[in-house]
């Protein structure tokens, strides 16, 4: 049997899929007519963010089986066509999320002391003691929006700075949260009193956009907002004009509605942002651990039609 990487994988995760004996061909970069040749004759795809899994590839596709996600973001596959076309999608629940709920609190950090803007002023020769007051984390609200991994092990480094944690999530109940660490709130609530807001939550047809100018103009006044979750959640342009206008102090973000970022874009031309290329699960940890699941995960299904951590389940 044949497996297809069309993203950056973890040179263990590909090990593991040759020690199982499967064809292992790494093709990273395609342009989606490339892709639809090379998926004919494959039975395991392997991807991260990058490549796009769409119901005109799966349409390609004649022996696939399983799609991999070396990570969490399901945002770039159509379930409902790999459903139909009988093709089992899984993820790598937990593997990354560390990475990202420490990227999240660095750009927290980043933002309250003015870390970036600092680090570009003393390289320009610029010494900007004085406009670059801070502001402590102790004793501030933390908003997190989505309590699932990566929001529960934010909770943690939160509480760790002796910030007051609070969090919306309709998916779990009020007693999952307070277990998960913060305090259960609603999401105006969530918006009104976070000092620092930060996002966790999957892109879906009900977080798109989510985060536009009526709800940033709910955000307490002068509030910090960090999208360390997907483009599209925060829209880019209300955000700009809310930093402008200071309802929103300063914004981090490691995620955007187009990345790269096009050079014309009005995000780039803000001092109160911070902002990082996609790197919350872009550690030496977290990729060595989304490929060895990854490759544990489809070997094990191919070989034994058991799927772990599928999420769609075809007939
Ligand atoms: P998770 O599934 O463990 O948690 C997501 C949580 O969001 C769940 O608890 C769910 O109930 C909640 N949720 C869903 N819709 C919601 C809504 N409308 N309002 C509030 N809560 C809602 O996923 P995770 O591992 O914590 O990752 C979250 C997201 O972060 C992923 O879907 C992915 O897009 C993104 N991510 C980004 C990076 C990165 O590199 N920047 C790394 C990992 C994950
Ligand atoms: C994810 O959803 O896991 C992240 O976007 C990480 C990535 O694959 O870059």
């Amino acid at each position: 049997m044949k497996i297809l990487i069309s993203d950056p994988l973890a040179a263990q995760g590909v090990q593991i899929f040759k020690d199982q004996g499967f064809e292992v061909e790494v093709k990273t970069g395609m342009k989606p007519d490339e892709l639809k040749q090379a998926i004919k004759g494959v039975h395991g795809l392997v991807i991260r963010s990058a490549t796009k899994v769409t119901a005109d590839l799966l349409a390609a596709a004649d022996v696939l089986k399983v799609v991999g996600r070396a990570g969490t973001g399901l945002d770039n596959v159509d379930i409902p066509a790999a459903t139909a076309k009988g093709v089992i999608v899984m993820n790598t629940p937990g593997q990354n999320s560390n990475a990202a709920a420490e990227l999240a609190m660095g750009h927290i950090f980043a933002l309250a002391r003015h870390i970036a803007r600092g680090t570009r002023g003393v390289k320009e020769g610029k010494w900007e003691k004085k406009q670059l007051r801070g502001t402590e984390l102790k004793g501030k609200t933390l908003g997190i929006l989505g309590m699932g991994n990566i929001g529960r092990i934010l909770a943690e480094l939160g509480t760790g700075v002796k910030m007051k944690v609070i969090g919306y999530d309709p998916y779990f109940s009020a007693e999952d949260i307070k277990a998960r660490g913060a305090e259960p709130v609603s999401l105006d609530e969530l918006l009104a009193r976070a000092d620092f807001l930060s996002i966790h939550v999957p892109k879906t047809k009900e977080t798109a956009g989510l985060f536009n100018a009526a709800t940033l103009a709910k955000m307490k006044k002068g509030a910090y907002l960090i999208n360390c979750a997907r483009g599209g959640i925060v829209k880019e342009e209300d955000l700009c004009d809310a930093l402008t206008s200071g309802q929103i102090a300063g914004a981090a973000l490691d995620v955007f509605e187009v990345e790269p970022v096009p050079a014309d874009s009005r995000l780039l031309f803000s001092d109160d942002l911070v902002c990082t290329p996609h790197l919350g699960a872009n550690t030496h940890e977290a990729q060595v651990n989304v490929a060895v699941a990854v490759a544990n995960q489809m070997s094990k299904y191919l070989k034994t039609g058991e799927a772990e951590f599928a999420v769609n389940a075809p007939k």
